[in-house]
This record gives structure tokens, C-alpha cells and sequence, in this order.
């Protein structure tokens, strides 16, 4: 393909101030930034769906941990798909579709070391965002393998109807799961889990009476718990986990925006009785199992047995929005902007 003409100047987001609690449309401020050539060994790329998630939220503080803190007044990153425009690097022409970690901008200009090249044909490019990509991962790696699912485990999950608990609880189903139940925010993704979804039962954590709605989806209890929100969710758990059973502490989106430490677990003590294993997940620690989850979770997904579903918001300028709706549960499935 030949090379495309580039506009002088494209917009991104960059972090304006660092939040207190939840985040408002002022932390962030929508910047343009003149668009050059690439540099040697570097490729351009325009994106054309950027991935918003729960973790950039951490990354808006600025407090060391795994992912480095966003910096004050430049753009901040996150996963993304588009097509390459302008290459000055080995191996990439113009037209590839990559995945690369500059979102939150329009034009990325993408060390080639950092961009993965993707198959377009083999599904849809924002696929490789979500369940083919690194929430799928998290998925597959964290209920698999952190978690050692075996046949015949009943499984917990929560945060169930989104982009990481819809995958969790779909896997341990097709790998023969004795009972699977979801935990979400509204009745609507409680019955998309039961009727859509294919799990045993479900429940709007907003309701209340975690520990009880459980008991009453899982009498006899659970084997694992696949932790998205902790906090009120693990407690519960860790109540409903059975003897032996095993916690995947995946994420605490209940505590994010939290300015005070959370007031639960209160029942850590039961995870000695039960002889309960509760283990982090990271998705970092986890790209070795790449292939194998691709080609599994790719294969069902083209049997159909797998479902995915993504809630997209168009348009650039609202990418904040969609990353503050994401936080308030208004996606189903994977949150992605579309750009024009
Ligand atoms: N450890 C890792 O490597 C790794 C990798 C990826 C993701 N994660 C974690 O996995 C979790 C899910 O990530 P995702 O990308 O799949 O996001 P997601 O579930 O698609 O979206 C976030 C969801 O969190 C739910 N939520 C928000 N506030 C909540 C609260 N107070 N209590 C319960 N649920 C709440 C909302 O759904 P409702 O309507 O149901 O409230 C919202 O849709 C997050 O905790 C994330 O940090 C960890």
C-alpha cells in the first residue's frame, strides 16, 4: 500500500490533574499535537479503537506500582488497534494492523518493538482488545492456571458481565464447571449472564446481602472465586469458599476510587480452617501461555460456544466519558472508543 498522506496535527489525551477519589472530566485534557514522519525503527500507526480499563485508574495516582503513574500534562497510554500509516521499520508496512500500547491518542508514533501485528481477517480488529486480548488472557491464565481450575469445580465470579468475568465464567463452563454464578451490577446483566451467557445463576450485587444472595445461588458452596471488585465480594467469598477452595485476587474495582481503606475481608481467619489459597493475578507474569489461549479460546469462539460482547462509544473527544462510564458499569462486556 502506498504511504498516506499524514495531517499536520492530531489530537490525544493527556492527564491534567491527579484525582481524589473519583475522576472528573477536568483530570484530563484533550490536546493537539503536530503528527511527524516516524523515526528510524519506529511506525505510525492511526488507531482506530483504544481500549479503556480499570486499571488506568491506578495509573492516574501517583503511587509506585506494577504499571508507572501517568505523567501530569502528556498523554497517557493504553492498549489500542489501527493501522500502520507511515513505517520506517523492518517488517511493517503501510496497512498492517497492530496492537501497540499508545492509546489515548489518535496517531501513535510506535517503537515497532512494541506493536504486535494482528490477523484483521481472523476477527475483528477490537477483538484483540478484549477477549482475544489482554482481558481474555487474564481470564484464561487467572481462572486456569492461578487458580487451578479443575473439572468439576463450582466457580464464583465477579464483575461477571464484564470484560474479564463475562470470559472467567464462560471458560470454566465449557471446561466442565459443576456450577458457575456471576455477580453484576444491574438486573438487565444478571439475566444476560443466566439467559446469554450460559451461567447457573446470577446476581445484582446491588440488591445487597452479598453473603446471603450467594449462599442462596451456590448451597453448597464454591471451589473457586475469581475476585474483579474485593472488598464486600471477597468477604463473601471467603465465606462460600469450601474446604481447600481457591481465591484468584484479580482485581478491587469496589476500592479504586476509594479514599478509605476497605472495611472488608473481616473473615480472613476462615482461610486457615478451610486450608484456602488466596493468590494475586497479574496478566504480565502470563504471556507465555499465549498460543494455547488463542488457539482454545480462538477455537471456540469460532464454534460459536464462546460469546463477547463489546459496548463502544464513538468518537474520540469521548473517551473520557467512556473510561468514567466503564467505572460506573456502563458497559457490558469490553469498553472500547471507536474512532472516526
Ligand atoms: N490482574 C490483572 O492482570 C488484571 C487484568 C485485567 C483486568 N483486571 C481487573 O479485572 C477487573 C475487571 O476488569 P475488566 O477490564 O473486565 O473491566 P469490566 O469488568 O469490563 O468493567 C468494569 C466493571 O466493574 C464493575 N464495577 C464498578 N464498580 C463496582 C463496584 N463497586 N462493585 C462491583 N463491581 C463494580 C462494573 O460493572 P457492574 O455493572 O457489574 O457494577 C463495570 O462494568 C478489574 O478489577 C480490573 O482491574 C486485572
Amino acid at each position: 500500500m502506498a504511504e498516506q498522506t499524514l495531517p499536520a496535527a492530531a489530537r490525544e489525551w493527556q492527564l491534567a490533574a491527579r484525582p481524589q477519589g473519583w475522576p472528573t472530566p477536568a483530570d484530563f485534557a484533550l490536546v493537539e499535537k503536530p503528527v511527524a514522519a516516524p523515526a528510524p525503527g519506529h511506525i505510525l500507526v492511526r488507531n482506530e479503537f483504544l481500549s479503556v480499563d480499570p486499571y488506568m485508574r491506578g495509573r492516574m495516582n501517583d503511587v509506585k506500582s506494577y504499571a508507572p503513574p501517568y505523567q501530569l500534562g502528556e498523554a497517557m497510554q493504553g492498549g489500542a488497534v489501527g493501522r500502520v500509516v507511515a513505517s520506517a521499520a523492518e517488517g511493517f508496512q503501510v496497512g498492517d494492523a497492530v496492537l501497540h500500547g499508545l492509546g489515548w491518542r489518535e496517531y501513535a508514533d510506535v517503537p515497532a518493538a512494541h506493536a504486535v501485528k494482528v490477523d484483521a481477517e481472523a476477527a475483528p480488529l477490537q477483538a484483540y482488545l478484549g477477549v482475544l486480548g489482554m482481558p481474555g488472557l487474564t481470564a484464561y491464565a487467572g481462572l486456569l492456571r492461578v487458580g487451578g481450575f479443575k473439572e468439576g469445580d463450582a466457580v464464583f465470579v465477579s464483575g461477571a458481565a464484564g470484560a474479564v468475568g463475562s470470559t472467567v465464567g464462560q471458560i470454566a463452563k465449557l471446561r466442565g464447571a459443576s456450577l458457575v454464578v456471576g455477580s453484576a451490577g444491574s438486573d438487565e446483566k444478571v439475566r444476560k449472564l443466566v439467559e446469554e451467557y450460559g451461567f447457573d445463576a446470577a446476581f445484582n450485587y446491588k440488591n445487597g446481602d452479598i453473603a446471603g444472595q450467594l449462599a442462596k445461588a451456590a448451597p453448597e458452596g464454591v471451589d473457586v472465586y475469581f475476585d474483579n471488585v474485593g472488598g464486600e465480594h471477597l468477604e463473601a467469598a471467603i465465606g462460600a469458599l469450601n474446604v481447600h477452595g481457591r481465591a484468584v485476587l484479580c482485581g478491587a474495582i469496589a476500592q479504586y476510587n476509594d479514599t478509605n481503606p476497605p472495611a472488608a475481608p473481616r473473615n480472613l481467619v476462615q482461610v486457615i480452617g478451610k486450608r484456602l489459597t488466596l493468590a494475586g493475578v497479574l496478566v504480565g507474569d502470563h504471556y507465555d501461555l499465549q498460543s494455547e489461549f488463542v488457539a482454545e479460546v480462538g477455537g471456540w469462539l469460532r464454534e460459536g460456544k464462546l460469546r463477547f460482547e463489546e459496548t463502544v462509544v464513538d468518537g474520540f473527544e469521548n473517551a473520557v466519558d467512556a473510561f468514567l462510564g466503564m467505572l460506573r458499569g456502563a458497559n457490558t462486556g469490553k469498553m472500547l472508543v471507536k474512532l472516526g
